[in-house]
């Protein structure tokens, strides 16, 4: 699995942590940034990394900011993009089972680092249940890209 990183400058220490923890684990990064703490715009940075999943050059994107939602927001305007912003490791796995999250959007400000990493643990280990009646809910969702 390879999984596209990006942050805006609230949340590159949190960013920098998950990109160590995945790398320590074997997992492979696409780091986007931001690279530093002056202050840049979210979207420009969950653009970067959504566009990875669409290519197909990541599985996945973990994006963070100061709550993670301006970071869903955007995401979840780009075509065959799925985000949950999570602050708990329930939602983490809920929305890989029954969402098919194919993002996952953090807050730094919203929740400490061990339990960042337990809910990007939890993304990573889970897989889409692939039953029929998500999948059905799923299909609707896509459906209003169209
Ligand atoms: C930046 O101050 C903050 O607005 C941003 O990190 C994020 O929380 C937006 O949703």
């Amino acid at each position: 699995m390879k999984i596209a990183l990006a942050s805006d400058h609230a949340a590159v220490a949190l960013r920098e942590k998950i990109n160590e923890h995945l790398r320590d684990k074997g997992v492979k990064t696409n780091d986007f940034g931001a690279f530093d703490t002056i202050a840049v715009d979210y979207p420009d940075f969950a653009i970067k990394a959504c566009e990875s999943v669409q290519k197909g050059e990541s599985d996945v994107a973990i994006l963070v900011c100061g709550t993670g939602i301006g970071m869903s927001m955007t995401a979840n305007k780009m075509k065959g993009i799925r985000a949950a912003v999570c602050s708990d490791t329930f939602s983490a796995k809920a929305t890989r089972l029954h969402n098919n999250a194919n993002v996952l959007a953090i807050g730094e400000r919203v929740v400490g680092m061990g339990l960042a990493l337990d809910i990007v643990d939890v993304f990573v280990a889970t897989q889409f249940s692939k039953e029929e009646r998500h999948q059905k809910r799923i299909d609707k969702i896509m459906k209003l890209e169209n």
